[in-house]
């Protein structure tokens, strides 16, 4: 290939990358499989290294982040970027109309009514089309440059769908997390023992504030616009026009908006709104309405805070106002601190509350809430019910500021942040202990029954318990001074103990409360190595080849092995005769039953333990290939194996389709 054919081919691809991730990622209708985009990206990517100056910021191989940054830098808002006045009834929203038309008197505006998506703001600026930077809102004046971490979101393009791009154009919308891919997250975050986030807007907002891009690279955020920021080589005079341009350049933005010409047009807009909202991917909490012609922008005029030409109409769930007495500390078994509301019960939704979280302190200082503040609380889906809104015009100038402890409440360690949270370091905390042995007997890990909380308060308190392994070593003359223990509840609860010790591997991995390591990634650890010494010996590299489990519980479970407490643990789980090894899928008919395998050239993992593995499953590794081998497994430089496989017509595949066959994930009929 000459020169110029790699230059015209890589703009070829490119084109046709960006046009397929609009169709994919913006409009949810993909054009061609996911196996024909990645063999359209496989060769971008390999034309690209062999043409290393081909190579564009603006090329889609560019978008799976870069190297950790050491900290954010600020970028000031050359327009600022305000917030909005929010408005709860029609009422409120027919007054904002009536100020609007008396200020502009003679003339009659029309409004824009959009989704007020439930993101994070950001502004991102595209120069003669090609995106150079992006940044949050931070106070309106100022925010942080987040280039590196938005260029990861494959629905903002990197260039501009535009014949005739314009020299300079800054749009602003929001960015944020699905719907279901928060759920999902939160969901894991749940089973893996870890602070679930507020809502969408707060796991973006986490998200967006790593300073690792390929952390974002993982989390599928997305990104919508409405708004302008600073342009140059544009014409445009209504935010109805706005949207359009939008669209054209390719940037995503709501698909629909309703155009009104009087409060008749907007309430009918906002009751529309409010159905077609629920089946948006993205979460939503009102409508913003706006003024729709440009040039009454300045006569209307704004706030420090917000402008005079738009609004927002919130959708009310069910709330309860109440007094914030004071706030507690709560700590997890991963150490992290959740703030939480103690109020003046109230009834809400069924049921008198007392406490609400607050979730973490960027929530706290998002709302601005103050111990004293009369606050507004609602249960949003979950049980526990979360601080809304402050109610400002209640302020007396008597509320305190919340104060993040600096010290654990229940050790003493100094805290530290980690994202969004603080956390205590110490791994021998009572407070983070108590969480542990919760955990460690919930029913999908060791399950202990009758381990319940008063019991494990006492048995920490009383210092019967320093450590999980300690449940182990617990007499019936221990636990009878505790407080409602008679001879047969002690020697219920010491036989469930017992019986615990032989849950194996999987349960006992996810028991242990390892940071980030859930059901799933437990019970895919537990097949891949089979036993904990395995586990323990392994390198981060070799644990993240675990299909299902990638660098960051790869890091952290060789972490967790790598500190003498959690080994020590594991010793004294062992002596107490706690069983380590994977269980096997017993009774039925094992996964590999009847099929051999032979391996031809270099694997990541050593052999023996490979052929160890596919025992277990019930199958068999042999030498050579024959016509009874059911599979070749392919590693790197495969020698004759491989020809004479392919005489007799033997299927050959890759350690990665050998891993999700040893797990299940696919059978050894249908593999490729
Ligand atoms: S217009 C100066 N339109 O809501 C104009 N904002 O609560 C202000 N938001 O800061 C923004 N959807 O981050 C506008 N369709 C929409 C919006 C929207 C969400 C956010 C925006 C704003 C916040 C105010």
């Amino acid at each position: 290939m000459t020169r110029e054919d790699a230059t015209r081919r890589h703009g070829q691809l490119a084109e046709q990358i960006r046009k397929h991730d609009y169709a994919y990622y913006v409009e949810a209708k993909p054009l061609i499989s996911d196996a024909e985009y990645d063999a359209l990206y496989d060769e971008l990517r390999d034309l690209e290294r062999r043409y290393p100056d081909l190579v564009t910021t603006d090329s889609p191989t560019q978008r799976v982040g870069g190297t950790p940054l050491p900290g954010f830098s600020p970028v000031t808002h050359r327009v600022p970027m305000r917030s909005l006045d929010n408005t709860y009834s029609v009422a409120e929203l027919f007054a904002f109309v009536d100020r609007v038309e008396r200020t502009l008197a003679r003339e009659t505006p029309s409004y824009v009514v959009e989704p007020k998506i439930d993101g994070v703001s950001i502004s991102v600026v595209y120069r003669k089309g090609i995106f150079v930077q992006g940044a949050t809102r931070g106070d309106g004046e100022t925010g942080d440059e987040i280039t590196a971490n938005l260029r990861t979101i494959r629905a903002l393009p990197l260039r501009l769908a535009l014949r005739h791009p314009p020299e300079l154009l800054e749009v602003r919308g929001e960015a944020y997390l699905p719907t279901k891919v928060f759920e999902d997250l939160n969901k894991e975050r749940e089973a893996r023992g870890e602070p679930l986030f507020a809502n969408p807007r707060n796991a973006t907002a986490g998200s967006l504030k790593q300073l690792d891009p390929r952390i974002v690279a993982q989390r599928p955020l997305s990104v919508i616009f409405y708004g302008a920021g600073e342009f140059e080589g544009v014409a445009c005079e209504s935010q109805e026009r706005w949207l359009h341009l939008l669209a054209e350049a390719g940037l995503p933005s709501p698909s629909r908006y309703w155009l009104c010409r009087d409060k008749e047009d907007l309430a009918h807009a906002i009751a529309a709104l409010d159905t077609f909202r629920k089946g948006l991917p993205y979460a939503t909490d009102g409508a913003v309405v706006k003024v729709n012609e440009w040039r009454f922008y300045e006569l209307l005029g704004s706030t420090a805070k917000a402008p005079r030409w738009a609004i927002a109409y919130k959708y009310g769930a069910e709330r309860a106002r109440t007094r914030l007495l004071r706030v507690v500390f709560q700590i997890g078994r991963t150490g992290v601190i959740t703030p939480v509301a103690e109020m003046e019960p109230v009834f809400l939704a069924g049921s008198t509350v007392s406490r609400a979280t607050l979730h973490n302190f960027d929530e706290i200082k998002r709302k601005g809430v103050r111990i004293g503040d009369w606050i507004y609380i609602e249960k949003a889906g979950e049980v526990i019910p979360a601080v809304i809104e402050v109610d400002r015009s209640a302020r007396t100038g008597q509320e305190k500021e919340i104060e993040a402890p600096e010290e654990c409440p229940a050790c003493g360690t100094p805290l530290r942040w980690d994202g969004l949270f603080l956390r205590c370091p110490n791994p021998q905390c009572p407070g983070q202990l108590k969480g542990l042995i919760r955990h460690f007997a919930r029913r999908h890990a060791m399950d202990i029954e009758g381990l319940g909380e008063s019991l494990i308060h006492q048995l920490v308190d009383a210092g019967l318990i320093r450590d999980v392994a300690d449940l182990y070593h617990l007499t019936l003359a221990d636990l009878l001074p505790l407080e409602r223990m008679g001879e047969k509840s002690g020697a219920n609860l010491l036989s469930a103990i017992e019986g615990s010790k032989d849950r194996g591997l999987a349960r006992l991995l996810f028991g242990l409360g390892i940071l980030h390591v859930g059901e799933t990634a437990a019970e895919a650890l537990a097949s891949r190595f089979g036993t904990i010494e395995r586990l323990q010996n392994a390198t981060p590299e070799e644990i993240e080849r675990t299909s299902g489990v990638g660098p960051i519980i790869g890091q952290s479970v060789a972490d967790y092995f790598g500190e003498a407490f959690n080994r020590q643990r594991i010793d004294r789980l062992r002596q107490a005769g706690v069983k380590m090894e994977a269980k096997r899928p017993t009774g039925q008919k094992r996964i590999l039953q009847g099929k051999t395998f032979v391996i031809t050239g270099t694997l990541s993992q050593p052999r023996e333990e490979i052929a160890e593995r596919i025992r277990q499953a019930g199958g068999k590794l042999t030498e050579s290939v024959s016509r009874k081998t059911s599979f070749l497994v392919v590693g790197s430089e495969p020698g004759s194996k491989l020809m004479q496989a392919r005489r007799l017509g033997v299927p050959e595949i890759s350690e990665g389709d050998m891993e999700r066959l040893l797990e299940g994930q696919i059978h050894g009929d249908e593999a490729p």
